[in-house]
This record gives structure tokens, sequence and C-alpha cells, in this order.
């Protein structure tokens, strides 16, 4: 089976791992701080918080920013649950723009044109882009409408480790508030389950550290109770979750980072050729624009249905009869049974719908050998009338 994307583990990191079984910890401890500080250094951001996975982290950053009930946020519909759910569940109640139909991201002019006509008192209070893909969403652009209209910004850069911006690493956070990544296996590195919270604001950092740990501070100078009852005590300030990062987690995220030039560099040569064997009219793969370097979590192509012999489903079919696991990332968010109970309609964002119904993403990661890119294109080039 050559699935759309996979997890790289060499004899260093099954090393690493056994290395924290024999250890004294399991739980937090002292490599996750290793993995943190490692992290914040590779994206050049002041703080980095880890967390049991994006999602979690994606919470995290919700409730660092203080999304809460009666808040408006606002992020694209081809992505995934989480980047959704996390201001959901603070509360909040979500809207979505359509995206820009080359590049597959949050288009700038959609955003522009949904923020002049919405009233003040409904504008949002966070804008969550998603760098889909690995490709990030127009950031410098983005961050210049928030001064305009005082949102926040938490990139969804789940896909986007090592992917830049104007030569920017994504996680810098030079345009955004809080940026998010995930671990997941199918993703650049990976700790199994696993994601990280990078920032520049200590607010948001401390905060993000309390709740996930059950709304729990152990810092003495940040005790509400300033008594010295002794050293025991900890302080639980607010509601909170068990949303932390684990030793085993985090070693792998070390011994994986040490390659992860390698898998970048993989993955875009990979998508090279891809580029050069499906082309227009027939195919569109996703358009990386000159300023940015993209990880390429996933290779995106379109199909210009009206060139092909068969429908998108009989297409993706014959693909996994053939044991290509190819995806559709992502199906439209609000056209899913519980948007639809909560006002979203079919037809809302066109772009994106029509998106969910010609987009594949083909086989890449590092080991995948290069005749499978090969023989897929070739596969895919049969299916033209
Ligand atoms: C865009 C996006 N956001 C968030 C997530 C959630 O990541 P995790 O599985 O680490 O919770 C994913 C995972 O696939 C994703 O693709």
């Amino acid at each position: 089976m050559t699935p759309y994307s996979r997890q790289n583990i060499n004899r260093e990191d099954i090393n690493s791992v056994v290395k924290i079984l024999k250890s004294d910890f399991l739980t937090q401890g002292p490599i996750v701080e290793k993995f943190e500080k490692r992290f914040k250094k590779f994206v050049k951001a002041k703080f980095a918080i880890s967390a049991n996975s994006a999602s979690s982290a994606l919470h995290l950053a919700c409730l660092a920013i203080g999304v809460k009930k009666g808040d408006i946020v606002w992020t694209v519909p081809n992505t995934f649950a989480a980047s959704a759910n996390c201001a959901i569940n603070c509360g909040a109640k979500i809207d979505f723009i359509d995206i820009d139909e080359l590049t597959f991201n949050l288009s700038v002019k959609n955003l522009e044109k949904k923020l002049k006509k919405t009233k003040k008192k409904n504008l949002p209070k966070l804008i969550i882009p998603v760098h889909l893909g690995g490709q990030a969403t127009e950031q410098k652009k983005i961050w210049e409408l928030s001064k305009k209209y005082k949102f926040k910004i938490l990139e969804d850069a789940s896909h986007s480790i090592g992917s830049k911006h104007f030569g920017e690493k994504v996680g810098s956070c030079k345009w955004s508030d809080i940026t998010v990544f995930s671990f997941h296996p199918v993703k650049i590195i990976t700790t199994a389950e696993g994601g990280i919270a990078t920032t520049n604001n200590l607010d948001y950092a401390k905060k993000m550290e309390m709740f996930r740990t059950n709304g729990i501070t152990k810092e003495k100078k940040d005790f509400i109770n300033k008594d010295n009852l002794g050293p025991w005590y900890y302080e639980q300030q607010n509601l909170g979750f068990n949303y932390r990062m684990n030793e085993i987690s985090a070693a792998l995220g070390l011994s994986q980072i040490k390659r992860l030039n390698f898998f970048l560099t993989t993955r875009n040569s990979l998508a090279k050729i891809y580029r050069r064997e499906l082309k227009e009219p027939f195919f569109r793969l996703q358009k990386i624009l000159k300023h940015n370097y993209s990880s390429y979590h996933l290779v995106l192509v379109q199909f210009n249905l009206s060139k092909f012999r068969y429908s998108y489903k009989t297409i993706f079919e014959k693909l996994r009869k053939k044991n290509f696991y190819v995806n559709l990332h992502y199906m439209p968010l609000h056209t899913n049974p519980f948007f639809i109970k909560r006002g979203f309609r079919k037809n809302q964002f066109p772009i994106s719908e029509k998106y969910g119904k010609c987009t594949l993403s083909l086989p890449v990661y590092p080991g995948l050998q290069k005749k499978k890119v090969f023989e897929v294109c070739k596969l895919l080039k049969s299916f033209i009338k």
C-alpha cells in the first residue's frame, strides 16, 4: 500500500524512545523542555508550548487569546475539524472565508470583502488561517488587515513545519499571535500524537502552559495566595485540561527534527516530479507563490474532469484499487451535519466546494520511491479521455 503520507522512523528514533522507557520520567519532564527549546530555536520564536496533539494546542491557543462565548472566529472550509473545533470548544461562533482558486488557501480578497461588509459588532475576534499542504497563507497581508479590523491571528500550521513565507520560517509569529504545528505521523516530523504552539507573547505562553496542566501553576511568583505555605504548594487558577506532551513523544521529536532538512528536501524533490508529469489542461497542482517555500506535506492535484473518462469518485476508487491510498484534504467543513445543523448550507462557499469535488492528495513522503511517483502519474494520465 502506498499511502499519501507516512512516518519515517530510523534506528536512532527507536533508540531514543527506548532510552526514555528505561529512564525515570515517562510523562512531561526534561526531554519535553529540551524539545520545546529546540523547536522554538528552529522557528525563531520566543516561546514554544508543546501539547499532546495539534488539536489540543489549537484549543490552548484559543483559550490563551481569550476566545469565549459570544466571540466570532473565522477560518476556511477546506480544513480539518480541529481548526474550527478549537474555537467552538471555547463557546465561540464559527464562520468561514472561501479559499483562493489557485493556492487553495484563504483568499485575502474574500477576507477583505467579508470584513468590509460585516457590521462592527459582528467582526471576528480571531482568524485562523490554515497553511494547506504546507504552503503559508498570505500572512503579511492578513496581518495588515488585522491591524485595521483589530482581530488576532492563530496560524494553523499543522502541515507546515519548515515552510517559509518571505524567507521567514512559519512559526516565527512575525505576522501572527500564535502558530500551531502537528506531529501526527503523516506530518513532516512525528512524535506519534503531538503538537506545539509557538508565540512571542509571554502572557499567551504562560496561559497555554497553565491550561495544558489543568489550570494549575507551580510558579511561585504567579501565585495569587502570597502566604508561603510550603514546598508542596501549587495553585489551580483556571479550568484547564491535561494536554501535556510526554517524554517518549518528545524524545522521538528531538530525534526526528535532526532529519527535518532531509524530510523537506525529499518532499520537495518528489513534488517537482509531479509538477513535471501532471500538466494543464488536465491537471492543476496547487500554485505555490514565489515568496513561499512549502514543506509539501501534501501534493494537491485538481482534475479538469471534463477531460477525463471517469468521475472523481471512480478515479479515487481506481487509485485505491491499485493500492495508491490517496485522500481528499478536505471535504468542506461546513457541509458536515454538525455545521448544517448550525445554519450553514451547500453552495455557501463555492470555491471550497468545487475544490472538494475534484482534488486529491497524492503520495509524498521520505522513503517513497521515485518510481512509485512515476507509476501514479502514468495511471492518472491513463484516465484522460
Ligand atoms: C489543518 C489541520 N489542523 C489541525 C489538525 C489536528 O492535528 P492533530 O492530529 O495533531 O490533532 C490537523 C490534522 O490532521 C490538520 O490537518
